[in-house]
């Protein structure tokens, strides 16, 4: 079975071919992130506007990757939610128009399937069951994951998710949208003791998280600061910020694996990329023999690999998800 998928949940728009028996045929990105730079994050309506623009051409790209014709397209899988609405009804409405136009059915996948699954997609990928890390832009999620849909919510954040608090501290240093990448890689200058911030919720009883206060905590330090605040004092203060967050990260995973009595910890969305949290998080599980799984970079952020795979993954358990009804919700 041949599943096309389409992401279009914010501001990447993502195909991508998965064949069941073949695996990942190809998949093809645009991120819109050059675009929504200058106004310090993403402008709905210019994403949405874009996403038309670009789904198509996409389209075209996947199929010549894959060296296949639209009509051997067996299933077309699209981003039902969550997301931006207008970003989102743009991916349902090609997904329904193609598949209608190409007599095929349509699945509705959750975003956070998608990253959830999206660690299966590499070439030793984990067995069921795991635990699974899910550190995106808007979610900060600890989940059980015993099979395909069958997930269960361990914590997650009470107030700001794990990117957005890279995002908006990485704001606060002066750094252009999204800052994720770019606060980490000015974290690597810093000195790790200069600043110590706040590890929110670290000894709570529980698996959620909070990130807010950690951000305030950051806006404190940078309002001290002189106006002409120098690149190493910002490195500073990037590194503390780090360190607090992936410390939390850290330590709530191990303690979601000990509670479990699992050994597999699984990790995604885009903070996944970060190379602070993956080291951190090597270590911690090395030391207790626990095992610890990363998608390809390219498949931590949105992508259409992970709808195209999450489709397949739900259609080949039960066939009966593939709908011809081409209403849809978003
Ligand atoms: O999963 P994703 O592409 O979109 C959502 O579903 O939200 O995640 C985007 C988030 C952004 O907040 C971005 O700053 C963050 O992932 N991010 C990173 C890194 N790469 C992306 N955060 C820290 N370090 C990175 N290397
Ligand atoms: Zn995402």
């Amino acid at each position: 079975m041949i599943v096309l998928g389409i992401e279009s949940s914010c501001d990447e728009t993502g195909l991508a071919l998965y064949d069941t028996e073949r695996g990942l045929l190809s998949h093809a990105l645009h991120s819109q992130i050059a675009m929504h730079q200058e106004y310090g994050g993403v402008v709905p309506e210019l994403a949405s506007r874009d996403h038309i623009r670009r789904a198509l051409p996409l389209l075209q790209e996947v199929l010549s990757q894959a060296k296949l014709d639209k009509h051997q397209i067996d299933a077309i899988a699209y981003t039902q939610g969550p997301g931006l609405a207008g970003a989102l009804l743009v991916g349902a409405s090609v997904a329904c128009g193609l598949a209608m136009a190409l007599d095929k059915p349509i699945v509705g996948i959750h975003h956070l399937e998608g990253h959830l699954l999206s660690p299966l997609l590499a070439s030793q990928p984990p067995q069921f069951p795991f635990i699974a890390l899910l550190v995106s832009g808007g979610h900060t999620q600890l989940m059980r994951v015993d099979g395909v849909g069958r997930y269960q919510l361990l914590g997650e954040t009470l107030d700001d998710a794990a990117g957005e608090a890279f995002d908006k501290s990485a704001k606060l240093l002066g750094l252009s949208y999204p800052g994720g990448p770019a606060i980490s890689r000015m974290a690597e200058f810093g000195d790790p003791a200069a600043y110590k911030f706040p590890r929110p919720m670290l000894h709570s009883k529980d698996l959620n998280f909070s990130f807010s206060g950690l951000k305030t905590a950051v806006l404190t330090v940078v309002k001290n600061q002189p106006a002409n605040i120098c690149e190493q004092d910002k490195a500073n203060i990037a590194r503390g910020f780090v360190d607090a967050l992936v410390d939390v990260l850290v330590a709530k995973s191990i303690t979601a694996l000990k509670e479990n009595g699992l050994k597999r910890l699984v990790i995604a969305g885009g903070v996944g990329a970060n190379q602070q949290l993956r080291t951190a998080l090597n270590a911690a599980a090395a030391k207790r023999r626990y095992q610890v799984y990363y998608p390809e970079l390219e498949f931590c952020t949105d992508n259409g690999a992970m709808i195209a795979f999450a489709g397949a993954m739900r259609l080949q358990q039960n066939p009966a998800l593939a709908t011809r009804d081409y209403g849809f919700n978003v």
